[in-house]
């Protein structure tokens, strides 16, 4: 009786931690924000690869508002897939929400048809 009880107690210490861990899980992870040294290193390690003109629209001299691109990277409009904070944290998302709203338009993208990506290929690595 006294072994099932110690065992019961040792039962709800486990629980407490686990979700003690539970709750230090996303916080700890926000505090490692700041993962990517700049917004343009963020672009063009996460976005660029879709938005480049050819798959998804040039976002870069689009006059989109730093919230509206900030809003589409959390709810992932259309067939963009969304990114919660446990991948681009709130600091890195509010770099780079800042960084594509201030860039220029860049240079028309190449249609030399050797540049491509055929568009079966991409359609099967978005997956
Ligand atoms: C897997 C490809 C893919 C990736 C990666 C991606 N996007 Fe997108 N994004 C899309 C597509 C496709 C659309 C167009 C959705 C629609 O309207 O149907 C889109 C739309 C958007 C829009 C809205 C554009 C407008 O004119 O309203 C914004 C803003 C945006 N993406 C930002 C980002 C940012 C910032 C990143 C990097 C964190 C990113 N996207 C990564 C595919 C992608």
């Amino acid at each position: 009786m006294r072994l099932a009880r110690g065992l019961a107690g040792v039962g709800s210490a486990v629980i407490v931690l686990a979700s003690t861990l539970a709750l230090l899980g996303p916080a700890a992870h926000a505090q490692s924000a700041g993962e990517w040294a700049s917004g343009a290193q963020l672009w063009s390690d996460t976005c660029r690869y879709c938005h480049d003109g050819k798959i998804a629209p040039e976002l870069r001299g689009a006059g989109l508002s730093a919230q509206a691109i900030a809003s589409a990277v959390r709810h992932g409009p259309g067939a963009m897939p969304a990114f919660a904070p446990s991948v681009i944290g709130d600091e890195d998302l509010e770099q780079l929400a800042e960084w594509i709203h201030a860039q220029p338009k860049p240079a028309p993208p190449q249609t030399d048809e050797s540049e491509r990506t055929p568009r079966h290929q991409t359609r099967q690595r978005m997956r």
